[in-house]
């Protein structure tokens, strides 16, 4: 073996791990240059045949080899190990700012989710949801609920006539014909609420809008009284506003409730009028054909947009009805 030989070979595995372009390149001249069958492992178990003196010699100058060829190997192996991290840390790389073009699932509006609430609150009790149109009949919509032909409410200031006039049909001003129109239908004992849609001659202001919506619930049963009344109001105001929330009923008049009050609830520390309510008036429970010797009920109103600004310090209608997503989202999409 001659010591330039031995030079030619550290500088082959030298060149060879250099120009290894990735880690596999340089496994396959790791294991031609530094290998089992490699010309400096053949030496190195070569040197077993020797004798003493040469394997000192020999032995030193193999020895000296091998640590080049490692470190040779070491230098490129840390080489191409830091090129493959840098090459996944670019090729992987996830820009978190970039536009998605991710479509948007869509979501309720925010006074759909507290309608869907206000139900499933009730549906728990046992009432049923009703609807009833939102084209309503006069008479359903005011004689029914003696409300008197002269009542300032039947001017066209307030309501929204529907053509030909003579028709008598309206945009229904409030969602109290859906307690007549039960009330013709079935029987009692009868619970229900039903939420939805209802029409004034308002203009859009930062408290009116000339759609929104209320709330009516309705029960007729042997011997319901006002304690009940007050009992429903109570739990129905702790579910939309908090635990801690308390209600007070002050005297007023609805013509289809008698007696009549407002239900006030105490929240964020001052009396927030909620809605109107009262026992249904004998008259209107006759007009539907219930007998008022065996049954009597309780009926309430509020308007749901009301409620979802007070509960949540909504100042602006506006902000209600223009559908700005960013005011949307805010409730969360409801689905
Ligand atoms: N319909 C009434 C309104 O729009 C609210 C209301 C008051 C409903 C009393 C009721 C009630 O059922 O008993 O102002």
């Amino acid at each position: 073996m001659h010591r330039d030989d031995v030079a030619t070979w550290v500088s082959d595995a030298q060149k060879a791990f250099n120009s290894a372009k990735d880690l596999n390149q340089l496994k396959t001249a790791r294991i031609a240059h530094s290998g089992d069958k490699s010309p400096i492992a053949l030496a190195s178990r070569g040197l077993a045949s020797l004798t003493p003196q040469e394997k000192i010699t020999q032995g030193k100058i193999i020895g000296d080899a091998k640590s080049a060829i490692a470190l040779a190997l070491a230098g490129a192996t840390s080489a191409l190990e830091a090129l493959r991290d840098s090459k996944i840390l670019l090729e992987e790389i996830l820009d978190v700012t970039l536009p998605s073009n991710r479509a948007h699932k869509g979501g309720l509006h925010p006074i759909s989710i507290m309608k869907n609430e206000i139900s499933d609150f009730f549906i728990e009790q046992g009432y049923s949801v009703e609807e009833g149109p939102e084209m309503e009949s006069g008479w359903l919509n005011f004689d029914a609920l003696n409300i008197p032909a002269d009542h300032p409410a039947r001017t066209m200031q307030d309501t929204f006539f529907l053509e030909p006039l003579e028709s008598g049909i309206v945009l229904r001003t409030q969602t109290s014909p859906v307690q007549i129109r039960t009330m013709l239908t079935c029987e009692p004992p009868i619970y229900i609420i039903s939420p939805g849609r209802t029409f004034r001659a308002d203009e859009l202001d930062s408290t009116h809008s000339p759609v929104f919506h209320q709330v009516e619930g309705l029960v007729i049963d042997r011997g319901i009284t006002m304690a009940h009344l007050k009992g429903v109001l109570d739990n129905f105001a702790r579910a939309m506003f908090g635990e801690d929330v308390t209600t007070r009923l002050r005297p007023s008049y609805f013509p289809f409730t008698e007696p009549s009050a407002e239900v006030d609830v105490f929240f964020s520390g001052r009396w927030i009028e909620w809605g109107g309510c009262g026992m249904v008036n004998p008259k209107v429970l006759q007009t539907c054909g219930i007998d008022t010797e065996i049954f009597s009920g309780f009926a309430f109103g509020m308007g749901i947009e009301r409620t979802l600004m007070v509960r949540h310090g909504v100042q602006d209608m506006h902000d209600i009805v223009e559908g700005d997503l960013r005011f949307t989202r805010q409730f969360g999409v409801g689905l």
